[in-house]
């Protein structure tokens, strides 16, 4: 590998020039220049270090030596029962574990909680549409991240797609709730689970035959990297509302984009990388989303296994066909022809036609359309079906540190 070792990169760091000109001298493999400044992120300053070098020190340490401990098998049994955000941690966590998870379990400073309130309301009226795209747009978005694509693969959840699934969509769905990060709610214990489970794939991936051999990195999920994600989620999901033309309230935008900048920080990811208006959040996605996208096999395979989650759920309105178009509709033809979806020549140009005026109609905005009597009812009984396959794969589930890799 010719990249700059985390440890070297370390080593080298602290001081913003060195570690510029290491990430100059890998242009192939250090994605687009990293140019957005700290200035508009939450943080409102920051020492503008390309996020492609920093990971998570604090958590990735600590996982590490659990892991090499042999600890971790007693701490998922005991996180077993850690559920909800205001629930104190069991006891007998390692005395190292708990200092971090106490620290990491707090809100941001600047977390609003009048406007997590405001985003709770945004997410029960928009629940139908959020759901589809968190399930589809941004799930079958993922597949085309090559870096998360083959990360997922060759992990030890990728040895269980549909089990790891459920997973990944109980964040959607613990974001979305009513009590996301009240006491009662779970989505702190979520974040901070999620973000140990990250630490501990960055020790245990670079050790997988099968990831090195395809893995342009050395160690996986940068703060870079954790920024690409975020954006296949929220700043994704808005943009296709946005394009649906479905009307949000500025407040209820705001408060959106808020709980997701809240879930960024509990996820590990700096404040100086998190984007502090949509603005900010498309510019940074223009530069770290966009240029990264790009077919491969394992990204190819995921996609397949998605589509057929759907099927598998109902086979008379989530049929093959339809989610295939439905995927084409909402990421585009380059993407589909990557992910080798077939034109569906029918449903490509009904869903083309008819469902910006069936999200008209659907918002009040519009009377009626042609066909409306028999579309209108498809459609929705489309997102009512999409909503409760993505839903059931997010059954109570416990999300645990990994301790090897996908054996595969
Ligand atoms: C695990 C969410 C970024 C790779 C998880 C889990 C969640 C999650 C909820 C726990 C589910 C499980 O254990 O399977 C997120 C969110 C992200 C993000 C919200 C960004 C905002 C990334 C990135 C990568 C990645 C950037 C790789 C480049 C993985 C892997 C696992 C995982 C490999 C573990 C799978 C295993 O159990 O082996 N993530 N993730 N994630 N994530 Fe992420």
């Amino acid at each position: 590998m010719d990249e700059p070792s985390r440890r070297n990169v370390l080593v080298a760091g602290g001081t913003l020039g060195a570690v510029g000109a290491l990430g100059a001298a890998t242009p192939a493999h250090a994605g687009s220049l990293w140019t957005w400044s700290p200035r508009g992120s939450v943080a409102g300053s920051g020492r503008g270090v390309d996020p492609r070098w920093v990971w998570d020190e604090e958590a990735d340490a600590l996982v590490a030596s659990l892991l090499d401990r042999g600890e971790v098998p007693g701490v998922n049994a005991l996180l077993r029962t850690w559920t909800k955000n205001g629930q104190p941690l069991p006891a007998g966590l390692p005395a190292d574990l708990r200092d971090f998870m106490e620290r990491a379990r707090r809100l941001p400073e600047w977390a609003d909680r009048g406007r997590l309130a405001t985003a709770v309301e945004f997410n029960e009226k928009r629940g139908l549409y959020l759901g589809v795209l968190y399930g589809f747009a941004s799930g079958m978005m993922s597949t085309v991240i090559p870096r998360e694509a083959r990360a997922v693969y060759y992990s030890q959840g990728g040895a269980d797609m549909k089990d790891r699934i459920s997973k990944t969509a109980k964040l959607g769905y613990d974001i979305g709730s009513r009590k996301a990060y009240d006491p009662d709610g779970e989505m702190i214990v979520t974040c901070v689970k999620t973000r140990l489970v990250h630490a501990a794939v960055r020790h245990l991936l670079p050790k997988s035959p099968y990831w090195a051999k395809v893995a342009d990195e050395e160690i996986p999920i940068s703060q870079r990297d954790l920024m690409v994600t975020w954006h296949s989620l929220p700043t994704t999901v808005m943009k296709s509302l946005t394009a649906w033309k479905v009307p949000i309230p500025a407040a209820e935008s705001a408060a959106f984009l808020h709980s997701w900048q809240v879930a960024a920080h509990l996820l590990g990811t700096k404040d100086e990388y998190i984007p502090a208006s949509w603005d900010e959040a498309d510019a940074q996605a223009e530069q770290v989303l966009k240029p990264v996208l790009a077919p491969t096999p394992e990204g190819v395979k995921l996609a397949d296994i998605l589509l057929n989650l759907g099927v598998a759920f109902d086979g008379t309105i989530l049929t093959k066909p339809v989610l295939r178009a439905f995927t084409r509709f909402l990421l585009g033809d380059e993407i589909a022809e990557w992910l080798r979806i077939p034109v569906e020549p029918f449903w490509d140009r009904l869903l083309d036609v008819a469902w910006g005026p069936f999200v008209a109609v659907r918002e009040g905005l519009l009377a009626t359309f042609p066909r409306a009597d028999d579309l209108y009812w498809l459609f929705d009984e489309f997102l009512r079906t999409m909503v409760l396959a993505y839903l059931s794969e997010a059954k109570p589930i416990s999300i645990e540190i990994p301790q090897t890799n996908n054996p595969h």
